[in-house]
């Protein structure tokens, strides 16, 4: 039986999260931690909501002895965009909360799980076929948060034992809550708009290449990784996984394919564009195929027809 805390339920990951642990473990034993929008719906109605900033100790560890939680989700994270208008708030997130989540882990005996990302490389990495362990030189606070957060873990784990396990998420695609400000957000909001408008003008160039999955498998690899065999495990902090890499040409064609009308233009942030041009255009993901058994199950073209199903629906019921 395990009881687990996911810290940011509310956000793009944690609000699909959170429901598929309480499928998994119970709706009693997954608390879905908030800091300032309460959860609503079946997030708030089918189990326990508590408030949990990050970056307050104490109400990490008030949560974690009142439910006995074993398990830490923490999700709390500035993205890679907004992240470079609030460098100061993003890297106490980033890094006060994880450090916080990873003392109480320490003292009440929990795992932890903090996803590290694409942004952890950088221009001096090798882009193509990234391997999984190699240079890691970020350009952006996201990515110096993440760099820091993963050797922070692998720390922990080596220093006291505490079981942290991580994966460096590629581009999440989904259709229940909307990113919330990375460079990837592109490929959710082409999806809304052809649903919308028939048209799209993307903020990255023609031949940005990145690594992006969608959330099914995403959800998946995060319970698989804390499931796995620890004596399987080489690696710990972070673990390269990938689905599929496209550029925005590729990803307008495949929706071209179910909505003929669809056009999209461009009308490029340089911001994003760098902080694009820096991250892999492919990872190399053999290391937890090898020692976990990841396999993601979506490709783009399911993905595609599956996403533009559900943002259909969502349209007609007039949710957005
Ligand atoms: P999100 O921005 O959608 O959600 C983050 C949540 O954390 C939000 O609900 C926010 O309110 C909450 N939060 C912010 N500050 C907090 C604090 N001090 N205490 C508690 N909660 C706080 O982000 P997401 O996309 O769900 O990302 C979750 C994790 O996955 C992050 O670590 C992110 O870096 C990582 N990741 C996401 C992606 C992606 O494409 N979504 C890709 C790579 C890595
Ligand atoms: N989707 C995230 C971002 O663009 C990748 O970590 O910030």
């Amino acid at each position: 039986m395990k009881n687990i805390l996911v810290i940011g339920s509310v956000g793009q990951i944690g609000s699909e999260l959170t429901m598929e642990l309480r499928k998994r473990y119970g709706n009693g034993n997954v608390v879905a931690g908030y800091r300032a929008t309460k959860p609503t719906g079946d997030l708030l109605e089918s189990g326990p909501a508590e408030v949990v900033d990050a970056t307050n100790i104490e109400q990490i560890a008030d949560v974690v002895k009142k439910y006995k939680i074993d398990t830490i989700y923490n999700l709390a994270a500035i993205l890679s965009a907004v992240g470079e208008s609030k460098p100061l708030i993003a890297w106490n997130i980033g890094i006060g909360g994880l450090m916080n989540c990873l003392e109480v882990a320490r003292e009440y005996g929990c795992a932890v799980s903090t996803p590290s990302s694409i942004g952890a490389f950088g221009s001096s990495t090798p882009l193509d076929n990234t391997p999984q362990d190699t240079i890691m030189r970020p350009g952006t606070m996201y990515g110096v948060s993440k760099v820091a957060g993963e050797l922070l873990g692998d720390y922990y784990y080596k220093r006291f034992g505490v079981d942290t396990r991580s994966v460096r998420y590629p581009g999440i695609i989904s259709n229940v809550t909307l990113p919330g400000g990375g460079t990837t957000d592109y490929a959710v909001e082409i999806y809304y708009e052809a649903i919308k408008n028939k048209k799209y003008t993307c903020p990255l160039g023609a031949g940005t290449f990145l690594d992006m999955m969608y959330m099914p498998d995403a959800i998946d690899a995060a319970i698989d990784l804390m499931e796995a065999d620890p004596s399987k495990l080489v690696h710990r902090n972070s673990f390269n996984i990938t689905a599929m890499s496209f550029d925005p040409e590729i990803i307008a064609k495949e929706i071209k394919k179910h909505i003929p009308d669809f056009v999209m233009d461009y009308d490029v942030n340089a911001m994003k564009q760098g902080i694009a041009n820096s991250w892999p255009n492919s990872m190399d993901d053999s290391c937890a195929r090898k020692e976990w058994g990841w396999d993601p199950k979506w490709n783009l073209e399911k993905m595609t027809l599956d996403m533009l199903q559900a943002i259909r629906k969502k349209h007609e019921m007039g949710l957005f």
